[in-house]
Parts: C-alpha cells; sequence; structure tokens
C-alpha cells in the first residue's frame, strides 16, 4: 500500500514548552502520515500552538485563523479537506469560545492532551477518512515515536510541567494545571536518543524547572542538580542549560552543582519580575528582592564567570516610583548579561486582575518600561564588550542571513556570527571574539595550526 505524506503546518508562539510540544506534535504525527511544510498553502492539516502569557493572545489567534481560513476554503473547492487545530494555552483557556467564534476550526485542545492526538485526528477526519486511513496509531506517549524532531544540536526536553506557585499575574497554573515532574529514567533515555539524533546541547524544560522532583531509577526523589549530573555523564552531550528557573527553588545542590559541572553552561536565566518588595509580595513571589541578590551571589561564588538574564513586569498594579527605582536598583547590583521585560497586563481569570483601581496608567508603565529597557540595552552591550578579545566555544547550528556565514551560540546563550563552511554546523568550535554589538558577537574561527610553528 502506498502512503502519500500529508502536510502538516505548525505556527508556534510562547515559550519553549510551547516549542517541544509542537516537536513532538510533529513527531505524533508522522505516525498517521504527517509531514511538517513550511507553509500554510495547501497543507492537510495546521496547528496554531498558542501562548496565552500577554495581552491580546486571543485576538492574535483570531486573526491569523482568519489568514488561514481562505486556505481551508481554496482546499475545499478542490473537494479536498483541511484540518484546522488550536492547541496550546489560548486552546485551554478559550476551549469552547474559539469553536463557538471560529465553525471552520475542527479541533481545539490544551498542553496535556497532544498524546490523544491520533484519535483526535481521526474523529476530526470523519468516517470516510478513518477508514481510508491505515496508520498504526501510537499506543503509548511515553514511547517516543523513532524520528524525534529537533533542530540543529541543540534539543529541548521537557523534564516538567505546569505550575503550583500561583503568582498573582501569571495564567500557567491555570493554562498548564499543575506541577508534575517526569520519572528520571524517562528522561535520561530521552537525553540518549537526542544524542543520538546529533544533539550537543540538551536544554531541560519545565514552567519551574528547578522545582524538579521526579522519582529516580533507584526509588528516590531526585532534584534537578541529581538529574544535570546524569546527563552530564552521557558521553556527547556536551552543553547542557535548563530554563525556566524560580529563584525559590535554586537550593545548595543547584548552585554547587553550577561550580562542579562544566558541562552546565555559564548562564541562568532567573525571571525575578520585579526589585521591590511590596510590589514581590503582590504579586505573591514569596521571596523578597535580596534573597535574589544572595542567590546570584552564591552562583557567582560557586562559577565566577556565570551570567545572567531574567524576566521582569514593568508597571505591575499599585507600582510607584519608588518600586520602581527599587526594580532599577537590583537590574544595577545584578548587571544582566540580557533580560526580557514587559509591561504588565491583566489576564483574565489572575488574581492581579482583579486590581483594577490601582492600575497603573499606560503612559507611566511604558515610560517606565523604556527606562528599564535602557538601562538593560546598556548592561547587555556592555556584557558583549567584555567578550572582546576572549576565545570561546560556540555550538553552531544554523547557517546566517549573509553568505559564507554560520550562527551559533556562546556558552552564554550569545549569538555570535563567523564566517565558515557549512560543514562545520552541528559542532562546537573555537570561535575568537574580534567585535561585540549590542546584539551578538562576531569572530574568527580558531586555526590551531601545529606546522605553523
Ligand atoms: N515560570 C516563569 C515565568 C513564565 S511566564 C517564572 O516564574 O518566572 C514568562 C514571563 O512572562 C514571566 O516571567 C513574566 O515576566 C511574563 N509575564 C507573565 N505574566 C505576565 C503578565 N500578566 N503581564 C506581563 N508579563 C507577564
Ligand atoms: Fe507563572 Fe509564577 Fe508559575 Fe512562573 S512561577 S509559571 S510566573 S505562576
Ligand atoms: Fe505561553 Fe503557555 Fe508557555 S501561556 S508562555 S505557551 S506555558
Amino acid at each position: 500500500m502506498t502512503q502519500t505524506h500529508k502536510k502538516l503546518f505548525v505556527k508556534t508562539w510562547g515559550c519553549q514548552m510551547n516549542v517541544y510540544d509542537s516537536n513532538r506534535m510533529v513527531d505524533i504525527l508522522s505516525s498517521l502520515g504527517y509531514k511538517p511544510v513550511d507553509t500554510p498553502e495547501d497543507a492537510d492539516m495546521m496547528i496554531l500552538n498558542t501562548c496565552h502569557i500577554r495581552e491580546k493572545a486571543t485576538d492574535k489567534v483570531f486573526s491569523e485563523l482568519g489568514r488561514l481560513r481562505p486556505h481551508k476554503e481554496a482546499k475545499e473547492e478542490k473537494g479536498e479537506k483541511m484540518l484546522i487545530a488550536v492547541a496550546g494555552c489560548v486552546a485551554q483557556a478559550e476551549g469552547d469560545f474559539i469553536l463557538e467564534r471560529a465553525p471552520y476550526v475542527d479541533m481545539v485542545f490544551g498542553p496535556q492532551t497532544y498524546h490523544e492526538l491520533p484519535e483526535m485526528v481521526l474523529k476530526a477526519s470523519g468516517a470516510e477518512r478513518i477508514v481510508n486511513t491505515e496508520f498504526p496509531t501510537v499506543s503509548k506517549f511515553d514511547h517516543l515515536p523513532e524520528q524525534h524532531t529537533i533542530e540543529g544540536a541543540s534539543a529541548y526536553l521537557s523534564i516538567q510541567e505546569g505550575c503550583d506557585k500561583f503568582c498573582t499575574f501569571c495564567v500557567v497554573p491555570y493554562t498548564r494545571g499543575s506541577e508534575y515532574s517526569r520519572p528520571a529514567q524517562e528522561i535520561i533515555d530521552e537525553a540518549h536518543r537526542l544524542r543520538d539524533q546529533g544533539a550537543l546541547e540538551i536544554i531541560l524544560l519545565g514552567q519551574n524547572v528547578n522545582a524538579y522532583h521526579g522519582i529516580g531509577p533507584d526509588g528516590t526523589t531526585w532534584g534537578l542538580a541529581d538529574l544535570i549530573r546524569k546527563v552530564a555523564d552521557i558521553e556527547g552531550i556536551e552543553r547542557i542549560r535548563y530554563s525556566t528557573s524560580h529563584p525559590r527553588d535554586m537550593d545548595d545542590d543547584l548552585i554547587f552543582a553550577h561550580g562542579e559541572i562544566l558541562k552546565l553552561m555559564p548562564f541562568l536565566h532567573l525571571p525575578v519580575q520585579s526589585g521591590s518588595d511590596r510590589i514581590l509580595e503582590a504579586m505573591n513571589r514569596k521571596h523578597k528582592a535580596d534573597l535574589y541578590r544572595d542567590v546570584i551571589e552564591r552562583l557567582r561564588k560557586a562559577r565566577p564567570d556565570i551570567a545572567f538574564s531574567s524576566d521582569f513586569i514593568i508597571g505591575f498594579p499599585g507600582e510607584t516610583e519608588q518600586d520602581f527605582e527599587d526594580t532599577m536598583q537590583l537590574a544595577r547590583d545584578v548587571k544582566y548579561a540580557s533580560c526580557y521585560s514587559f509591561k504588565y497586563s491583566a489576564r483574565p481569570g489572575t488574581p492581579a486582575a482583579n486590581l483594577q483601581a490601582a492600575l497603573v496608567p499606560d503612559h507611566i508603565a511604558s515610560e517606565r518600561l523604556s527606562r528599564f529597557q535602557a538601562l538593560i540595552n546598556e548592561q547587555q552591550a556592555e556584557f558583549n564588550k567584555t567578550c572582546e578579545g576572549l576565545v570561546m566555544p560556540v555550538l553552531f547550528d544554523r547557517k546566517g542571513k549573509k553568505d559564507g556565514q554560520l550562527s551559533g551560540r556562546s556558552p552564554f546563550f550569545q549569538s555570535v556570527y563567523v564566517q565558515g563552511n557549512e560543514r562545520l554546523i552541528g559542532n562546537i568550535i573555537d570561535v575568537k571574539i574580534t567585535s561585540a554589538f549590542d546584539n551578538s558577537l562576531t569572530g574568527d574561527i580558531v586555526i590551531y595550526d601545529d606546522e605553523a610553528a
């Protein structure tokens, strides 16, 4: 029996978890004959993997759906079918509403249901389709399909999902559900498979990744540091990162691990959201700004070259000029290598959305955000500048935009561009950094020429 491939178009918004999930959906659907394509035209199925974290999330989904609809109609005119699916966190939050408002959507499903995807697709395809489709369905979610989709030599590996922390501004506990840690052995096996497919770098993912507490093969509960040690033992895996962490879950073991494990990269994304104790309390972050300073200091002691990035929310309800100044001060104290900062956006259903009266006027929030970003840009440029003249191992994962150019990542997660042969993609190569820019570095591949001496 001949199997013609069906075209699957996946569009992904949001965090790295969503990127990982999209890859997993591609893997699972490959057992139904779907192959990913880069454009929506003529696709047999489209999945929008959505994010609900900030404002206009739902609007974005509907306007994307509006753009995709003509493709579906064109296909239907030819007597062919196109399935449109909305997945991810907007799907979880807005389920019925999406189906109601966009009758041409065939499937809506949240992040915890992806293992049921083959069944859902079959159902959505209709009776006739089911009869014509003789591909086996995936029996178990835990049993990864052979061709695990990875992009380049750096692979995401989801180890923990959901969140029990309930920060007052955040939708994640509602869209992803409660915290769940995958068993350690399952993760180690997956890391081996990723290595076999060419991954040199593994990025361990979770919404609260350092709250990881999975069952170990020895029956005890493992923390993130235990897991990192085991992944570091895998030959062929050269780099490990993890994201996203919560300051309260940075325990001693994990901090020491940064000093012990050379494969653990000297760069940590550690969101703090605010430098004001008052605002941190209103956010339900359950720690003070000084705890964060202390964690940073201890990490720097363990691994002196470690660099940091963070997330900040500017203009949380009730934020005064003094609170904002405290945030600026925290950033000045830490000196970041990079940062994400967002204007607060009220998310329906979260406790902070009820703080209407304390809303910071938009023009003030915007003005503070631009002051904050100016500071961060300065810090980032400064950090990049310190890299000039250094030789750094760079993991090349793709071609650059310019001819003959390669793009890779430094240990500190900076983008590095060099002129070089394409066959270096998928390798870690020493680069001498020649110039630093605001958002990237350029350099030359170091040639170790024994005969020249
Ligand atoms: N688990 C991570 C955060 C995941 S959400 C943590 O605890 O830090 C990613 C980032 O989006 C957050 O760090 C926060 O800075 C931002 N964010 C979340 N909800 C937001 C909101 N309502 N308004 C503005 N930014 C928000
Ligand atoms: Fe959201 Fe807070 Fe959980 Fe992070 S820790 S995912 S910000 S609720
Ligand atoms: Fe967005 Fe959901 Fe991730 S809301 S940030 S895609 S967990």
